[in-house]
């Protein structure tokens, strides 16, 4: 079943029922100012950093879900309802919620009263804007009141949800005209507050939640709503909240819009006030001005509008199949930017409290995302470099706010050093600036410690390649990629980190995926190194030992091992029970090109289709582990069908979609792609329950209660990792060091498809014509009318590229 449809003209997934089988949100914001919006209003916003600096509370874990948002109240002569639904859930005569490129708008009835509801983070602002226009559909003059509701954090989200002694008599708050002000810890170490403005005077405000709410009732029954009267109250510690209230009165077919500012305002440290305890509102009066018209809010919404179509007019196809063309020339490309911004802090099923930015993370959400803004990428692969640890091993984790390493979580994740080569290899080949590499970038942000990235790449490059085990393979650590195979960390004991609990050290668990994850990123280093002057030989002596190493240890017969564990036993191989068979080294060996020329690439693929596909993906693991080991770790806590333990782990399911392409087997490559793809599963939504414009983190595997139901989605390197497949193996346009080289791997029913790319700052328009029908193969490649071979670049304004398969 269908909750709602694409609307590929304007670019929106268009919610068409409020009580979606879960949460169906947005992400409002670009730069440094987000939000988290639902299809019901529901969510959070924040400055920069989830857990530091949240403007307004939300509950995880809540009962009902989603309970807490920007709410707006309708009292409408005794009929209290939301245009939202939530949190009063009244029937609604229409409701649609449009979740586009950085905004949602929600429209509703009922009564003869509509509601249209637009939230959005306007470019470069810290703040969301929140326009509602009411008007009146009836044929008698309407008389009513709205009320606006936030609910305040007192800004670190893990203090606000802990430390209540201390939270419940700190809360203050200010109000000024139409504008409340949050100023809980102003008064001593803090130079920002949070502001709730609305453009016009309010009849009343409130301010303390149990003066609006009531103190033993809910958000769909608010007494000051139910009542309808502001209390005009002053909050005093508890908990200070927003709320404004405006009686209205409309003739048939009028209209009326009222703008509200939810937004972060910073004062120098010695212009905190103007007059004793009160604060200088000069930067919330300055956000104010530039919000106060209607002209003012559709000059910013088209702004955003304009935005996204320059950064998405940089990779667009035309296939003729139009769930592959949202996906590609929307969706997907969105999802990215939200991933780079977010790494995994906050969403839905990340409560922003837990995790940074991830060092891997980061480094692998940035290869879908470096073609939209090429100089944030570049600003991030430095913030990341001036982290790593002086011996090439990297912090697992850092924060956003400090840009400095998480120590909680430490480091000793083996396979992260390997992808900032990849993170910077991708920037160079999207970009040719070579420059990056001189940039001088610190040692674990220490001061004296500068050396040029280069070198950065350098000391990745060779931790691993020191860093071996008895069979010459990477020493696995704490984990690889997969954070939940922990070889290392018996854990007997409740509740400790599986990850970080260091109560075994084997010096002997090794990992084939980083072995292969080193032999993909070696190539390019190699290829660096070369551009620089300086001698590769030991660079390549230390691929052909790997190489050997993979050759000799990492084949197990029918597919390529996992790992070996801190005893030295195989994991991830036919001898073993359970978790016979895994998926990641069967991705990234043949990305690696392991195999590929005497059958054993076509082999793992195969075993692969055999043990792990399923009609909704393919599954990490098989057999799933039914019992905990205590040798393997977090992997096999999970029930069995769940995340790592056998459910579908998004992640690397394009891993084999992109091994099928080097293969050539392009139809094969596609079922690959499409099984996980959103929109391809847009009709089983109640099966799957996330939205259908993202990607999910996990769906659940054959051995689990729900096979196909779907979890975490929007932070996964999902999105980053199918953009890659889906744009540079799939639709094959790959960006190389000299140049685009371009060789599509496609289902031989499709019979031809265009793609039109800005690279490096030039446009360049491709036609594939696969009349002969083939899956892959490129036959003749003209560039402006001239046959061409090699690397095709951007050097006129306009490059025009026809490739003929066959
Ligand atoms: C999560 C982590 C990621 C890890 C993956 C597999 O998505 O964010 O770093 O690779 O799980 O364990
Ligand atoms: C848990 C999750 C895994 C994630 C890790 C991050 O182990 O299962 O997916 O990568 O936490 O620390």
């Amino acid at each position: 079943m269908k909750y709602g449809y694409f609307d590929d003209n304007t670019r929106e997934y268009v919610i068409t029922r409020p009580d979606t089988p879960y949460p169906w949100i947005n992400y409002l914001g670009s730069e440094d100012f987000f939000g988290l919006f639902s299809n019901t209003a529901g969510g959070y916003c924040f400055y920069k950093d989830a857990r530091l600096l949240r403007l307004t509370r939300y509950r995880y874990n809540n009962v009902p879900t989603d309970a807490g948002g920007r709410y707006f109240y309708i009292n409408d002569d005794g009929d209290v309802w939301n245009p939202s639904w939530q949190p009063c859930r009244k029937k609604l005569e229409r409701f649609e919620c449009r979740h586009g490129l950085g905004y949602s708008k929600i429209s509703s009835s009922r009564n003869g009263l509509k509601a249209d509801h637009i939230a959005f983070v306007p470019l470069g602002e810290t703040c969301e804007v929140h326009r509602i226009v009411m008007e009146n559909t009836a044929n008698a003059t309407k008389a009513f009141s709205l009320f606006s509701f936030v609910e305040f954090c007192l800004w670190n989200a893990n203090d606000d949800s802990q430390n209540f002694q201390r939270n419940l008599s700190i809360g203050e708050v200010e109000i000024d005209g139409g504008a409340i002000y949050h100023k809980t810890e102003y008064r001593e170490r803090r130079n920002h507050y949070a502001m709730f403005a609305a453009n016009r005077k309010p009849d009343g405000f409130d301010t303390d939640r149990e003066s609006f709410i009531g103190l033993y009732d809910g958000f769909h029954e608010p007494k000051a709503v139910l009542e309808d009267r502001s209390q005009n109250s002053i909050a005093a510690g508890w908990s200070p909240i927003g709320s404004h209230r405006f009686a209205l009165t409309l003739k048939p077919g009028e209209k009326t819009s009222i703008v509200f500012i939810l937004g972060y305002c910073e004062n120098p440290n010695d212009e905190k006030y103007t007059a004793l305890h009160i604060i200088n509102k000069a930067p919330a009066k300055r956000l104010q001005e530039k919000f106060q018209t209607d002209a003012q809010v559709d000059a910013a919404l088209e702004k955003l509008a304009v935005y996204w179509e320059g950064l998405l007019c940089r990779f667009r196809v035309k296939s003729g199949e139009d769930k592959l063309d949202r996906m590609v020339n929307i969706w997907n490309q969105y999802q990215c930017m939200v991933t780079f911004n977010m790494s995994r802090s906050a969403s839905y099923f990340e409560s922003g409290i837990g995790r940074g930015m991830g060092f891997r993370d980061s480094n692998q959400d940035l290869l879908g995302f470096v073609h939209l803004v090429p100089a944030r990428a570049r600003a991030r692969i430095l913030d990341i470099a001036a982290t790593q640890f002086p011996d090439g091993s990297a912090y697992h984790q850092y924060q956003p706010l400090t840009k400095k390493g998480n120590s909680d979580v430490g480091s000793g994740f083996n396979d992260d050093p390997l992808w900032l080569i990849t993170g910077v290899s991708a920037y160079i080949k999207e970009t040719g600036d070579f420059s990056i590499l001189d940039e001088t970038v610190p040692f674990d942000n220490e001061e004296g410690s500068e050396a040029p990235l280069f070198e950065h790449l350098r000391r990745s490059f060779n931790y691993t390649a020191t860093h071996k085990g008895p069979h010459g393979l990477p020493l696995i650590g704490r984990a690889d990629w997969n954070d939940c195979l922990n070889l290392n960390c018996f854990s007997e004991t409740p509740g400790e980190s599986f990850q970080t609990t260091a109560n075994f050290e084997s010096g002997v668990a090794e990992s084939v995926l980083i072995a292969a994850i080193f032999l993909y990123t070696a190539p390019d280093f190699i290829e660096l190194c070369r551009r620089r002057g300086e001698d590769t030989s030991e660079a390549e002596q230390s691929f052909a030992d790997m190489k050997r190493a993979v050759d000799e240890h990492g084949w197990d017969g029918d597919w390529f091992l996992r790992a070996y564990d801190a005893y030295g036993k195989k994991i991830g191989s036919s001898e073993c029970e359970e978790g016979q068979i895994f998926i990641e080294p069967q991705g990234f060996c043949v990305m690696a090109k392991v195999g590929t020329d005497d059958g054993r690439a076509l082999k793992a693929l195969d075993s692969v289709r055999e043990r792990l596909d399923t009609e909704y993906g393919v599954m990490l693991q098989q057999p799933a582990y039914q019992t905990y080991y205590l040798t393997l770790g977090e992997v096999s806590s999970y029930p069995p069908g769940y995340k790592e333990n056998a459910g579908i782990f998004c992640h690397n399911n394009p891993w084999i979609s992109i091994a099928e392409c080097e293969m050539g087997r392009g139809t094969r490559a596609f079922e690959v792609y499409r099984k996980i793809c959103p929109a391809y599963l847009e009709e089983i939504s109640d099966l799957h329950r996330t939205e259908p414009y993202v990607y999910s983190q996990m769906v659940a595997g054959r051995d689990a209660a729900r096979h196909g139901e779907a979890k975490n989605s929007w932070l996964t390197g999902t999105a980053a990792w199918t953009f890659v497949n889906v744009s540079q193996h799939i639709l094959g346009i790959k960006p190389g060091f000299d140049g685009l080289v371009i060789d599509p791997c496609i289902p031989a029913a499709l019979k031809g498809f265009s793609v039109e790319r800005i690279y490096r700052g030039k446009r360049v328009v491709i036609h594939v014509d696969n009349s002969a029908g083939v899956e892959k193969g490129v036959k003749s490649i003209t560039v402006n009318g001239k046959p061409h071979s090699g690397p095709v670049t951007s050097e006129g304004e306009l490059t025009t590229v026809n490739v003929v398969l066959g």
